[in-house]
């Protein structure tokens, strides 16, 4: 029988060979706990009285379910005392929050999006925890917002945890991607794949088609190309999926390629906003992700990576994934802008 890796000597083992700081295995080991916790929260559904609508609004004046507070909560109180970090920020809180005084503080600060695809609460579809680590700036005593305003290649872990039919984590340090499966039998996530690759080439694309009429030029130009099929210039014929979660939708391409787009439309740009998703918390950690799995992550324009955030709650496109797709949409729309011969 193989030995099986738990995630904690995964995180021992990093720490010997010097990938990781011994702060750092232990802020992953706090929030892999917490989202054990919230797995628990989600896996009970109706019979924990967690579904449905908060009655409040988040920053962004989205209507928060009562399970993105619940784990908001859980995040914020299991990463409270152990010493490791500086202040978190979410998605569900409009500033940061330091790390009470009665406390030791660390030296990283963690960002987080704590259920992401929340519509799919309530309809039992796999929903997710993203989460981003960054350093606190030497000298930093209390960390303020201008502290996180970092680009995403300051990045020294990110991560998402997929509440699914099983409950996984995906993990990066900058050594490449591995997944670990929660044993829910022992309560351990155990490593189930590492040195993820995501293949550069896909026949597979995820967007909401709903949006369609609201796209730009280069957006209609790329998809349009892709339903023409085998009769079309791509000369094949390319699947759909959109789960509407984007873990499991990013999940999904970690597992077998493809390629992720929520670009720029006219229903946003309407609405006075730079796009779908968060910076901070959502494009930079899966953009680190897929870029450490050999993928690509961009925002139709420019790589995720290295935006300078001016917001923490900074909304982007993102287009990510298989290598080559992403390569072909982003060239179409800086063809369409000129700056690309
Ligand atoms: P939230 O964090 O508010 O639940 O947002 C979910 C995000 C992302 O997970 C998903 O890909 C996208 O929103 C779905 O957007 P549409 O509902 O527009 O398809």
């Amino acid at each position: 029988m193989t030995k099986s890796i738990s995630l904690i000597q995964f995180l021992i083992e990093a720490k010997r060979a010097e990938r990781i700081t011994g702060e750092l295995s232990l802020l992953i080991e706090v929030v892999a706990r917490a989202c054990k916790r919230i797995s628990v929260a989600t896996g009970k559904g109706a019979l924990g009285g967690v579904l449905g609508n908060a009655g409040s609004d988040n920053v962004q004046g989205e209507a928060q379910k009562k399970l993105d507070v619940i784990s908001n909560e859980i995040l914020l109180e299991a990463n409270a005392w152990g010493g490791h970090l500086a202040a978190c920020a979410s998605e569900e809180m409009e500033d940061p929050q330091p790390i009470p005084d009665a406390y030791p503080k660390g030296h990283h600060l963690l960002l987080f999006d704590p259920l992401d695809g929340s519509s799919n609460i309530d309809v039992n579809v796999s929903v997710g925890t993203i989460f981003s680590v960054l350093r606190c700036p030497d000298g930093v005593t209390e960390a303020t917002t201008a502290d996180f305003l970092q680009p995403g290649t300051e990045q020294v872990a990110a991560g998402y945890v997929v509440y699914g039919p099983s409950t996984l984590l995906v993990l990066t340090f900058g050594h490449g991607v591995s997944e670990f499966t929660l044993d829910r039998e022992i309560g351990s996530f155990i490593l189930t794949k590492r040195d993820i690759t995501i293949p550069a080439d896909t026949g597979e694309f995820a967007i909401n088609m709903s949006n369609q009429r609201h796209w730009e030029a280069p957006m209609q130009r790329y998809v349009g190309e892709l339903l023409a099929g085998t009769e079309g210039p791509r000369g094949r014929d390319f699947n759909m999926r959109w789960v509407a979660s984007m873990v499991a939708d990013v999940h999904r391409i970690i597992t077998r390629g493809g390629v992720f787009f929520y670009p720029l439309d006219a229903k946003i740009t309407g609405k006075g906003a730079t796009g779908k998703l968060r910076l901070m918390y959502e494009a930079n950690p899966m953009a680190f992700i897929v870029e450490q799995a050999g993928g690509a992550a961009t925002t139709g324009r420019e790589r995720i990576m290295e935006i300078r955030p001016t917001g923490l709650h900074q909304r982007v496109p993102v287009f990510l994934g298989s290598k080559n797709e992403v390569e072909i949409a982003t060239r179409y729309h800086l063809e369409a802008d000129g700056t690309r011969g």
